[in-house]
């Protein structure tokens, strides 16, 4: 009887992708700071490739062997890949923030972390110390001239993009006040009507509360705060990403509430005091870029949404195109991230939502079942229609799962293709940089790093965009491993040394 059940178990499962051990392997802090062309490459570097990824993420999920709660809470490390003349030269540095010098020179966690981190001493330890630690990693962007480590609850920092050194908190010229947030998500308007068809870095700020105030900033090309408004809207706001259009700044405000207590009393971390409310629509926020007109607010399904992909208009309406969650998944105090039960959570899924502004009212449609994260498309698109969209996905095609393939979704055609770096690789967030010269929405490349298990170490993998069913045009291996990120950029600039 037992081994029938085991066969019909073995019959009806699908074998993993991958092995929980392997993507554990990919959370170890790395140490070292490095700077060399990177001489290992597998294919070819693509000639017309030319200028300079920069990547941020969590590079310590420890401090002097203690470990953080979350890789959330983990301090920032930028990594940059320049590529010129079909060669690469690679660095990585950390971030110096305050907090990470102080927590180096001490040897021990001296702040709370956002995720759960918790200082040595229990409750009493943490209760009543609200400070926040701004460990800068979320994001790196090249914007006027400056290289800026975004993290969405403080200020900016700013770092030579040459050396990765870090230079001091930026104020975006004394527009911040110090720890002033700015998101960690900003959108590049390609051309921007009110400047007269010029690139526009558009972001914003929440400052959370019973209401919420959202301000959005406007940056012209050389770095320079051009429009600047703040609006109120009702509740708590958890808002990490939006999405633009020439007219529009567009957030989906979560279901969620906030109860502070258990943070301030030293039981958990600010982030994990978040619970969903599945019963409560998700509002949509849709705040006009031209700051004389007037907020609307829609509704729409109960979901979680971290990242949009992209936004348009048409006539009236408003399509986005949205990552989205059936829930929240809650950070619990006494869990283990690297322990995670893939199984028991719903996976992200790509939805398109339908605004019609008129009418105030919201349809939307699953575009893709498959788990997905992690969406970049054509830097020209944004904002506006667009076929091609590339995401980080799960190498099965159902169910939840670690990051393991690059899916590139034809909108119009509804043509997908998979490129997956299964079973020991894991990969972050794709981004496509277009061939210069380029005239098709897709020609140009998908860069990504790889975490490669076998090897311990990690991997620029470059696809063509075109085609990802190629396979690899060029790996490019490291010589250490650089822990999952989460967001970065890629910029025509070069920067390697002069050599
Ligand atoms: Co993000």
């Amino acid at each position: 009887m037992q081994s029938f059940q085991l066969h019909e178990r073995a019959a009806t499962v699908p074998t993993n992708s991958y092995q929980r051990e392997d993507w554990q392997k990919g959370y170890e802090s790395v140490e070292t700071e490095s700077n060399y062309w990177i001489d290992d490459v597998e294919g070819q570097i693509p000639a017309e490739l030319h200028g300079t990824l920069f990547r941020n993420g969590p590079g310590l999920l420890d401090v002097n062997g203690h470990r953080i709660h979350h890789p959330f809470d983990g301090d920032g490390m930028i990594s940059a890949i320049a590529f010129r003349d079909g060669r690469a030269y690679f660095r990585n540095r950390f971030i110096r923030t305050a907090a990470y010098l102080e927590e180096q020179k001490a040897g021990k966690i001296l702040y709370r972390g956002v995720f759960g981190t918790q200082k040595p001493g229990g409750w009493l330890a943490n209760a009543f110390d609200l400070k926040l630690k701004n460990i800068a990693n979320t994001n790196v962007i090249y914007w006027g001239g400056k290289l800026l480590a975004l993290w969405e609850a403080a200020d900016p920092h700013r770092l030579d993009p040459y050396t990765l050194e870090t230079l001091g908190k930026d104020s975006l010229n004394g527009v911040l006040s110090d720890g002033e947030a700015f998101a960690a998500h900003p959108r590049v308007d390609p051309s921007c009507d009110q400047d007269g068809g010029a690139p526009s870095l558009v972001n914003f700020s929440i400052k959370p509360g019973l209401s919420s105030t959202i301000t959005i900033f406007e940056l012209n090309p050389d770095g320079k705060v051009v429009r600047q408004h703040a609006h109120s809207v009702p509740g708590f706001a958890f808002i990490h990403d939006f999405a633009i259009t020439p007219n529009y700044c567009i957030f989906f405000q979560n279901p969620i509430a906030f109860n502070p207590l258990p943070f301030v009393f030293g039981l958990r971390g600010a982030g994990e005091c978040i619970k969903f409310q599945p019963n409560q629509p998700t509002r949509i926020i849709v705040i006009p870029r031209d700051k004389s007109k007037s907020v609307q607010i829609l509704e729409t399904h109960s979901g979680f949404v971290f990242h949009h992909a992209n936004a348009f208009e048409q006539g009236n309406d408003v399509y986005i195109d949205s990552i989205c969650y059936e829930s929240f998944p809650e950070v619990e105090p006494q869990s283990d991230f690297r322990q995670v039960d893939f199984d028991a959570l719903k996976p992200g899924q790509l939805w398109r939502f339908h605004l019609n502004l008129p009418d105030k009212t919201v349809s939307r449609q699953l575009v893709e079942v498959r788990c997905c994260e992690f969406p970049s498309i054509h830097q020209q698109r944004v904002g506006r229609p667009y076929r091609y969209l590339y995401m980080g996905a799960a190498d099965g095609d159902t169910g939840n799962a670690p990051l393991q393939a690059i899916l590139k979704i034809d909108l119009e055609s509804g043509v997908r293709q998979l490129w997956s770096a299964a079973p020991r690789g894991f990969i972050s967030e794709p981004i496509f940089v277009e061939r210069p010269n380029s005239i098709d929405e897709d020609d140009g490349w998908v860069l990504t790093l790889v975490y490669d298990a076998a090897h311990h170490r990690s991997d620029v993998v470059i696809l063509d965009a075109r085609d990802l069913h190629r396979g690899a045009i060029a790996r490019l291996h490291l010589q250490q491993h650089i822990p999952y990120g989460l967001h970065g950029s890629f910029t025509s600039e070069l920067f390697t040394p002069n050599c």
